[in-house]
Parts: structure tokens; sequence; C-alpha cells
């Protein structure tokens, strides 16, 4: 019995009572026991996710990490590769994290692809000594204290990420020795934006650097693979505008994307693949992304659309507008479903833009200028219908008519003209475009092909009439020829 009770006591003395607490992972790894003893990197470690799922740091460093004797653990025959640097940083993190069976071994069903993703990123590719990658997986992981990347702590949570790429991308100095004309602004302007201001205030969930950027395969923003390339802009910014779920906390509407790729710009940008036409970024900036304000939607509009803006800023529209506060182009046009503008836009209709404001007892004087900018719109539709019907008639009886044809095209340039002549607001201006230079043409345009119409039927009416002289000619004379033959006949006779 004596006996017994010794043995248990000298064996809870030998093990320190640890198996009454399970198998810590502690007990068995010797360089954590050791190293915990030298304090620094092991009190990191202790929150490790990696130390949660039991991996030692030989799963980084190798060794023996079976033994407490301090040379064998970390003698080469054991395996040990001390601290690496450069590049094999990434193939040390790779041998687990690119690795679907050594990943499973942890119960772990994580994506494999980090370092196949990263080697064909931009900073995969960037290097200083031609050798050495500048980014590894430690630059945005740190090496030891990993927590989840769920987790507040870790350095890519949403509110963490900024700093992260702002280490790098708001360091002028070290930048430049990269690329001396990449701008370092982008934290900076990120921070004036409705995304930076709340991702500043604790909220995770406005789009940070690796939402818009991607993370592990980040590319330039030329690359056409980028998530930020104009034609892959619209997609990337609808994973959250476009997700009621996601917006539900926000006041904003989530049909931006929907009305944005029915539009004419998008049509043009997503179907035509015309990288001239504005994504979502043209207008609100890439890293200042806020709503255009009230008072800047026309420079948006006519960083592009420089003529139409700069009539509208003219026009009695801009102070009418800017004392009610009405967005400049918006009003008329919409934002997001901007649609290919027609004349129905124009005029007293119910379907014109005008009539929204301007009616008979409203707002007079513009609708009667309205009225009467579609009247000179249609005479010139007409006119230049009638003119094209003329010269066709003309063209198929075959008349000569590709002088007035070619001139009728300065009718159609004329007609073009006036949809942004439009944006005067001003009948005087609108009229010499359409009248001055469309009507003009086309009336001249119809005179000369009913000319040579008329010039048809005058030549083939005069054909007749010759044919007929002739004919009656040619008679008369065959007639004379025969009286005179009868009459030799009659004196030979
Ligand atoms: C019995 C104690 C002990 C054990 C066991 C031990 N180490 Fe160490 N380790 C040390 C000491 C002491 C140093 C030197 C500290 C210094 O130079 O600042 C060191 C240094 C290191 C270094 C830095 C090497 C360098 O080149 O500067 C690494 C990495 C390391 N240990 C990892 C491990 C790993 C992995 C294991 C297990 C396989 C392990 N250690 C086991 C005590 C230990
Ligand atoms: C997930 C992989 C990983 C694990 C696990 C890991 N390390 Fe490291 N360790 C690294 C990397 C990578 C570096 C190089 C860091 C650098 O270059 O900044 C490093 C560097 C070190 C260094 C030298 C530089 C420094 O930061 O002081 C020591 C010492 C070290 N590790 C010890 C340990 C010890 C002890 C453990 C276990 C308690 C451990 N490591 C666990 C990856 C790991
Ligand atoms: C440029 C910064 C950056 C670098 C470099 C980087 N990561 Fe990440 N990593 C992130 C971000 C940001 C996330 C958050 C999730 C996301 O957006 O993909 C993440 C997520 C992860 C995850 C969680 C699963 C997943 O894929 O989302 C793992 C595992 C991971 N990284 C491992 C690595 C490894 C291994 C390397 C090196 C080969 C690496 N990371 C290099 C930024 C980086
Ligand atoms: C020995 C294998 C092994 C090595 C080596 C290793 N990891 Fe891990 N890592 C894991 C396992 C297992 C997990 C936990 C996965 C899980 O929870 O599904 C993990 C988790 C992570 C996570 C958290 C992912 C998440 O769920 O959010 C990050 C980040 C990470 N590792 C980065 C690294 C980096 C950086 C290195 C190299 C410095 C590295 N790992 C080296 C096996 C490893
Ligand atoms: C809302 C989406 C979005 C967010 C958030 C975002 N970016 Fe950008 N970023 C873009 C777009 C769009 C471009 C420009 C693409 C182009 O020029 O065609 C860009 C361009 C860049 C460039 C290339 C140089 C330049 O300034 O044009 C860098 C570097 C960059 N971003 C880094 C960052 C960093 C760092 C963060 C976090 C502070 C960040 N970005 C946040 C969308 C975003
Ligand atoms: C270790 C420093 C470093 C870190 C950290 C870093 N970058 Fe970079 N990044 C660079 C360098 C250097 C370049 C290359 C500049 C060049 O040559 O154009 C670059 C290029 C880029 C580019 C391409 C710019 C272009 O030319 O179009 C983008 C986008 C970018 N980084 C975004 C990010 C984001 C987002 C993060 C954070 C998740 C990040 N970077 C973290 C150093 C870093
Ligand atoms: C990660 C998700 C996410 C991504 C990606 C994202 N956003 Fe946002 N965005 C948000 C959230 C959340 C808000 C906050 C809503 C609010 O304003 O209350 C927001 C706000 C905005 C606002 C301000 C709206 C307002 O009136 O308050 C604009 C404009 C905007 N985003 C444009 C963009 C553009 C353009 C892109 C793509 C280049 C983009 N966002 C990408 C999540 C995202
Ligand atoms: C042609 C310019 C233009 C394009 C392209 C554009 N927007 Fe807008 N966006 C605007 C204007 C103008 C406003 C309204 C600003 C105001 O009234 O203050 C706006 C408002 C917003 C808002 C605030 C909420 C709302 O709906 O009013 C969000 C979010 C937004 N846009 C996201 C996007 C996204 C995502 C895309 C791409 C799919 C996009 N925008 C494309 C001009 C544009
Ligand atoms: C008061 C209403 C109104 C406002 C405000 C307005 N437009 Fe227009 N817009 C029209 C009408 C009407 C047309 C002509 C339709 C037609 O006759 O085909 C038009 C046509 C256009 C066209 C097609 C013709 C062309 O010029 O290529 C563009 C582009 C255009 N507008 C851009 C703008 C921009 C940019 C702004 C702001 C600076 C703006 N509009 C403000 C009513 C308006
Ligand atoms: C990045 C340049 C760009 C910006 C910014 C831009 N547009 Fe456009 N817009 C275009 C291009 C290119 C087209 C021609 C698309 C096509 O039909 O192929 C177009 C077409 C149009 C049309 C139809 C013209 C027609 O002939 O019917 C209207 C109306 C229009 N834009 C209005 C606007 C308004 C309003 C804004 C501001 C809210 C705006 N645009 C911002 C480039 C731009
Ligand atoms: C959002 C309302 C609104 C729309 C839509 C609108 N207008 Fe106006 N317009 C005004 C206001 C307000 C004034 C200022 C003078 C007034 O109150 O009559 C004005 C003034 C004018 C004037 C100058 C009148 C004067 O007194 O000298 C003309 C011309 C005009 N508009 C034409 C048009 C035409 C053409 C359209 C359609 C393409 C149109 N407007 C669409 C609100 C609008």
């Amino acid at each position: 019995m004596k006996n017994i009770i010794f043995f248990t006591f000298t064996f809870f003395l030998l093990n320190g009572f640890s198996f009454l607490n399970g198998k810590a992972p502690e007990s068995s790894d010797q360089c954590f026991v050791c190293h915990e003893q030298l304090g620094g990197v092991a009190d990191l470690f202790k929150k490790d996710i990696h130390f949660q799922k039991g991996i030692s740091c030989a799963g980084c460093h190798g060794g023996d990490s079976k033994t407490d004797d301090m040379d064998k653990a970390m003698s080469k025959s054991a395996g040990f590769l001390g601290i690496p640097k450069g590049d094999d940083i990434s193939l040390r993190c790779a041998n687990c994290h690119a690795k679907k069976e050594m990943m499973q071994k942890y119960g772990s069903h994580l994506p494999t692809n980090q370092l196949e993703l990263l080697k064909a990123s931009v900073h995969g590719k960037l290097s200083t000594t031609g050798k050495e990658k500048i980014v590894q997986c430690i630059t945005c992981h740190n090496a030891h204290g990993i927590v989840s990347v769920k987790s507040p702590a870790s350095p890519v949570y949403p509110l963490n990420i900024p700093n992260t790429c702002g280490k790098c991308h708001s360091n002028a100095k070290f930048m430049q020795t990269y690329n001396p004309s990449l701008a370092v602004d982008q934290v900076a302007k990120y921070r004036t934006s409705v995304h930076g201001m709340l991702n500043a205030k604790g909220d995770p969930k406005p789009a940070e650097c690796a939402s818009c950027h991607g993370s592990h395969g980040i590319r330039a923003t030329a690359d056409t693979k980028s998530q930020v390339y104009a034609l892959n802009i619209p997609e990337t910014c609808s994973k959250c505008h476009s997700d009621a779920e996601y917006m539900a906390g926000y006041k904003i509407p989530t049909d931006q994307y929907a009305k944005y790729a029915i539009s004419v710009h998008g049509k043009a940008l997503l179907e035509k693949h015309d990288v001239g036409a504005p994504a979502c970024n043209s207008c609100h900036g890439n890293h200042g992304a806020t709503p255009p304000g009230v008072e800047s939607i026309s420079k948006v509009c006519g960083s592009c659309h420089a003529l139409n803006a700069d009539l509208f800023s003219s026009s009695p529209h801009k102070q009418a507008f800017d004392k009610e506060k009405l967005p400049e182009c918006e009003t008329c046009h919409s934002n997001h479903a901007i649609m290919p503008a027609t004349k129905a836009m124009l005029g007293v209709s119910k379907e014109a833009v005008c009539s929204k404001c301007h009616t008979e007892s409203k707002s007079t004087k513009g609708y009667f200028v309205a009225q009467k900018m579609r009247s000179y719109v249609d005479s010139l539709d007409a006119s230049e219908a009638l003119a094209l019907k003329l010269i066709n008639e003309a063209e198929q009886k075959g008349m000569e008519i590709s002088e007035t044809k070619f001139k009728l095209r300065d009718a159609h340039q004329a007609k073009l003209e006036a949809r942004t002549m439009v944006h005067s607001f001003n009948e005087e201006k609108f009229k010499e475009v359409v009248v001055g230079k469309g009507l003009a043409v086309t009336t001249a345009s119809i005179s000369e092909a009913k000319e040579a119409v008329d010039n048809y039927f005058f030549r083939r009416y005069g054909l007749m009439v010759s044919v007929l002289i002739i004919s009656v000619l040619s008679f008369a004379l065959y007639l004379y020829i025969k009286q005179i033959e009868k009459k030799q006949a009659s004196k030979i006779s």
C-alpha cells in the first residue's frame, strides 16, 4: 500500500500533473518548452493559430521537437533549417498551405492556392536583388502570432488592411525605388471616401484595399486580369453593391449594377468592350469612391462630354438648377440607367423631359422654347427624309446626283450637332444649327434632286418628240422618194 502511494506521488511529481489536463501541445513540443523560458518569439506563438493546431516551431523551422537537448533539437541532422530568408519564407509556408493532403492532416479545408496566386501577382514578380521577391507571406500575415484572417487582430482583417498595404504604398521613399511614377496617396485618398471613413470608424463591411484589388493575386491595374481593370470593375463593385443581404444595414439601393448594365455606358463597356465608356470608378473615383456631389456631377460627365457640359454651364438652366440644388446632367439623363438620347426627350409631349418642369401655365417661356426646338428638329427630319427620297428616285433613273448626295451629309452632321446644342437651351443658338446649317442644306438638296428628276422627264419627253419628228420626217422622205420614183416611171412609160 505504502509502495503504491509512494509510486503515485513520485509519478505526479515527475509528470507535473500534466496528464490531468490531457495532452497539451507544449508538453510534447520541446522547442516551445525551452523557448518559452527564453521569452520573445514563443510568447507571440501562444496566440498563434498554428500553435493551437498543435504545430510546433519545427513545423516551419525544422528540427526535432521531441528532445529537450538544445543541440540535438536544432541540429542539421535532425532537419533544423534555421531562420528562413527571402523566397524560402513563402516556400516554407507553402510546404503546408499549397498541399491539400498536408492541410487535411490538420483537418483544414482552406484553399491551397495562395502561393500560386502570389507568384503570378504584381508583388510576386517584384524583386530588389533580382532573386528574392519583396512580398512574402509574412509581409501581410507576420511570422509569429498568426491568427485567423477573420480575427480583428489579424493584419489582414478589413480594419487593418489599409495600414498593412500602406506600410509600403504610403512610403514614398520605398516606392520610388520600384516605380518613381506610382502615386503614394491611395491610403490618404481612401480615407476621404465613404468606404474609408466607415472603415476608420470600425465598420469592416465597406470596401478596403483587398476587396477591390484582391489579396494574393493582386495585379497591375493595366493587367486585363486585374479586378480593377476597366472591364472587370462593375463586377468588383457589384459583389457588394448588388448583394441586398450584405448591404441590408445601409440605407442605399442595390440596383446600381443592374441599371448600369443596360445603360448606354454599360453596354458600350461590357458588350462592345469600349474602354472609353465609363466604369463605376470613372464617375466615382478610384480611392475617393464617393457619389459625385450635386455640384460636381457635370464635371464628372464633362470629363468625357466636354461640349455638353460647357454649353450647359452657360445655359439658363445652370443657375436655375443650382438654385434648386438639382443635379445637372442627372436630372434629365439619370445616373446609372442612362439611355441613348433621342428627340423624344425634347419638347412638350408627355415623354419629353422638358415637360416635367415646363408647362403651359408654369415656367412658360421654357415651355414654348422646348416646343419650338422640337418643331425645328421635326422639320429638319422631314426635310432630310424628302431630300433622301428624291435623291434615291433620281439615282434610280440614272441621273448624276452624287454631289447632292454628298452634300446632304452636312445636314446629318447638323443633326448631330443639334443634339449637343440642345444643352444651350437657347432658341437662337439651336435654330442657327438646325435651320441655318441643317435645313439650308436639305432645302437646297431637295431642289437639286427635284431638278434632276425633272431633267430626266424633260430628256425622256424630248427624246420621244425627236423620235416622233424623225419618224415623221423619214416617212415624209420615204413618201417623197416614192413619189419621185412614180413620176420617173410614168415619164419613161
Ligand atoms: C533546450 C532549449 C532549446 C530547445 C529545445 C530548442 N531551442 Fe531553439 N534556441 C535555443 C537557444 C538558447 C537559442 C539561441 C538564442 C539566441 O541565439 O538568441 C535558440 C535559437 C533558435 C533559433 C534562432 C536560430 C538563429 O540562427 O538565430 C531558432 C529558429 C530556434 N531556436 C528554433 C528552435 C526549434 C525549431 C526547436 C525545436 C526543434 C528549438 N529551437 C529547440 C534554445 C532551444
Ligand atoms: C508558421 C511558421 C513558423 C512557426 C510555426 C515558427 N516560426 Fe519562427 N520564424 C518564421 C519565419 C518565416 C521567420 C523569419 C522572420 C523574418 O524574416 O522576419 C522566423 C524567425 C524566427 C526567429 C528569428 C527572428 C525573430 O523573429 O526573432 C526565431 C528565434 C524563431 N523564428 C523562433 C521560433 C520559435 C521558437 C518558434 C516556436 C515557438 C517558431 N519560431 C515558430 C516562421 C515560423
Ligand atoms: C499582399 C498581402 C498578402 C500576402 C503577401 C499573402 N496574403 Fe494571405 N491573405 C491576405 C488577405 C487580405 C487575406 C484575407 C482573405 C482574402 O481576402 O483572400 C488572406 C488570407 C489568407 C488565408 C486564409 C484562406 C484564404 O485563402 O483566404 C491563408 C491560409 C493565407 N492568406 C495564407 C497565405 C500564404 C501561405 C501566403 C504566402 C504564399 C500569403 N497568404 C500571402 C493577404 C496576403
Ligand atoms: C506545418 C504546416 C503549416 C505551415 C508550415 C504553415 N501553416 Fe499556416 N496553417 C496551417 C494550418 C493547419 C492552419 C489552420 C487551418 C484551419 O484552421 O483550417 C493554418 C492557418 C494559417 C492562417 C489562418 C487562416 C485562417 O483560417 O484564417 C494563416 C494566415 C496562415 N496559416 C499563414 C501561414 C504562414 C504565413 C506560414 C509561413 C510563415 C504558414 N502559415 C505556415 C498549417 C501550416
Ligand atoms: C473601391 C475600390 C478600391 C479600393 C477600396 C482601393 N482601390 Fe486601389 N485602385 C482602385 C481602382 C479602380 C484603381 C485604378 C484602376 C485604373 O487606373 O484603371 C486603383 C489603383 C490602385 C493602385 C495603382 C496606382 C494608382 O494609384 O492608380 C494602387 C497602388 C492601389 N490602387 C492601391 C490601393 C491601396 C493600398 C488601397 C487601400 C488603402 C486601395 N488601393 C483601395 C480601386 C480601389
Ligand atoms: C512590401 C511592400 C508592399 C506591400 C506590403 C504591398 N505592396 Fe503593393 N506594391 C508594392 C510595390 C513595390 C509595387 C510595384 C510598383 C510598381 O512597380 O509599379 C506594388 C504594386 C501594387 C499594385 C499594382 C500597381 C500598378 O502598377 O498598377 C497594386 C494594385 C498593389 N500593389 C496593391 C497592394 C495592396 C492592395 C496591398 C495590401 C493588401 C499591397 N499592395 C501591399 C509593394 C507593396
Ligand atoms: C466589400 C464590399 C464593397 C465593395 C467591393 C465596394 N463597396 Fe462601395 N460601399 C460598400 C458599403 C458597405 C458602403 C456603405 C454604404 C453607405 O454609404 O451607407 C459603400 C458605399 C459606397 C458609396 C457611397 C454611397 C453613399 O451614398 O453613401 C459609393 C459611391 C460606393 N460605395 C461606390 C463603390 C464603387 C464604385 C465600388 C467599386 C470600385 C465599390 N463601392 C465597391 C461596400 C462595398
Ligand atoms: C456615368 C457616371 C456613373 C457611373 C458609370 C456609375 N455611377 Fe454611381 N452614381 C453616379 C451619380 C451621378 C450618383 C448620384 C449622386 C447624387 O445624386 O448625389 C451615383 C450614386 C451611386 C451610389 C449611391 C447610392 C445611389 O444609388 O444613389 C452608389 C452606391 C453607386 N453610385 C455605385 C455605383 C456602382 C457600383 C457603379 C458601377 C456598376 C456605378 N455607381 C456607376 C454616377 C455614376
Ligand atoms: C434639361 C434636360 C437636359 C440636361 C440637364 C442635360 N441634357 Fe443631355 N440631352 C438632353 C436632350 C433633350 C438631348 C437630345 C436628344 C436628341 O435630340 O437626340 C440630350 C442629349 C445628350 C447627349 C447625346 C448627344 C451628344 O451630344 O452626343 C449627351 C452625350 C448628353 N445629352 C449629355 C449630357 C451631359 C453631359 C449633361 C450635363 C452637362 C446633360 N446632357 C444635361 C437633355 C438634357
Ligand atoms: C469615361 C467617359 C464618360 C463619362 C465619365 C460619361 N460618359 Fe456618357 N458616354 C461615353 C461614351 C464613350 C458614350 C458612347 C457609348 C456608345 O454608345 O458606344 C457615352 C454615351 C452617353 C449618352 C448617349 C449618347 C447618345 O448618342 O445617345 C448619354 C446621354 C451620356 N453618355 C450621358 C452621360 C452622363 C449624364 C454622364 C455623367 C453622369 C456621362 N455620360 C459620363 C463616355 C462617358
Ligand atoms: C428639372 C426642371 C427642368 C427641366 C427638366 C427642364 N427645365 Fe428648362 N428651366 C427650368 C427652370 C427652373 C428654368 C428657369 C426659368 C423658369 O423658371 O422658367 C428653366 C429655364 C429654361 C429656359 C429659359 C427660359 C427663360 O426664361 O429664358 C429654356 C429655354 C428652357 N428652360 C428650356 C428647356 C428645355 C428645352 C427642356 C427640355 C430639354 C427643359 N428646359 C427642361 C427647369 C427645367
